[in-house]
């Protein structure tokens, strides 16, 4: 698959098929996304990658505690900022609303809306589950690598056929992934990721979050004309 279509074609898939994905085809992936730069060459990532018993075991956990949705044990960082100002807060509301009216839940349906975000610790029906973690003394910039490693992640998962979903609502069991994780204290999970083949079908893969025209986010300078 060309570049550009596997950047193109890459979405956060909410509903996978339980079609498994071999080993082989993890660690390729894995592998071949560590190619991404780094300020350094540090490399700042940690990945694990769950399937099988041991994904079943971690949603099993997560899945006999639901009066703890949706906020879990508590976010160990701010997934947005606390004042999030527009034009992102905006953003964030469209997108929200793209999503549950895919799947035909209204704004006032708390419940409804929960029982959506708990799919997350389902991964969705994905068969393999990853964590990316990072080195607690790592700054914006080692953060930001880490982010190049996972987009990477997601877009060589197109060149096998396979969708993915970033995952930041983990956070919210990071002491229990912690522990399965025997995550090294120094650590701190960033997120996970779902990955799978999509199916296609679901309502809520039928839908594209919108982006901002170039022009509001890019300006041109010095070209010739
Ligand atoms: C690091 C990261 C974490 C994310 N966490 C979640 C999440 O916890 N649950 C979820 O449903 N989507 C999550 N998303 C998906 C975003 O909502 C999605 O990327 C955005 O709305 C744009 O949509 P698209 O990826 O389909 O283009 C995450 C994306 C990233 C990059």
């Amino acid at each position: 698959m060309d570049v550009r279509e596997a950047v193109a074609t890459r979405y956060s898939c909410r509903a996978f098929l339980p079609t498994p994905v071999p080993l082989a085809t993890v660690r390729e992936i894995l592998e071949g996304a560590a190619r991404a730069p780094s300020g350094g060459n540090l490399q700042p990532w940690l990945v694990h990658a769950l399937a099988g018993e041991r994904l079943k075991a971690l949603k099993a956990t997560v899945r006999a505690r639901p009066e703890l949705l949706p906020r879990g044990e508590g976010a160990e960082y701010d997934i947005y900022p606390r004042e999030l100002k527009e034009p992102y807060r905006t953003r964030r509301f469209q997108v929200g609303e793209l999503l549950y009216r895919a799947i035909g839940v209204p704004r006032e349906d708390r419940p409804g809306r929960i029982r959506q975000y708990a799919r997350n610790f389902e991964f969705f029906g994905a068969p393999v589950g990853l964590f990316f973690s990072i080195d607690r003394t790592m700054g914006p910039p080692q953060w930001s690598d880490l982010g190049g490693y996972i987009q990477s992640v997601m877009v060589l998962a197109r060149a096998h056929g396979l969708h993915t979903c970033g995952q930041e609502a983990w956070t919210h069991w990071h002491r229990t992934l912690g522990e399965v994780l025997a995550l090294p204290p120094d650590y701190m999970l960033f997120c996970g990721m779902a990955l799978g083949y999509a199916d296609e079908d679901a309502p809520i893969n039928r839908w594209r979050a919108p982006r901002e025209p170039l022009d509001a986010f890019a300006s041109f300078q010095g070209f010739p004309g």
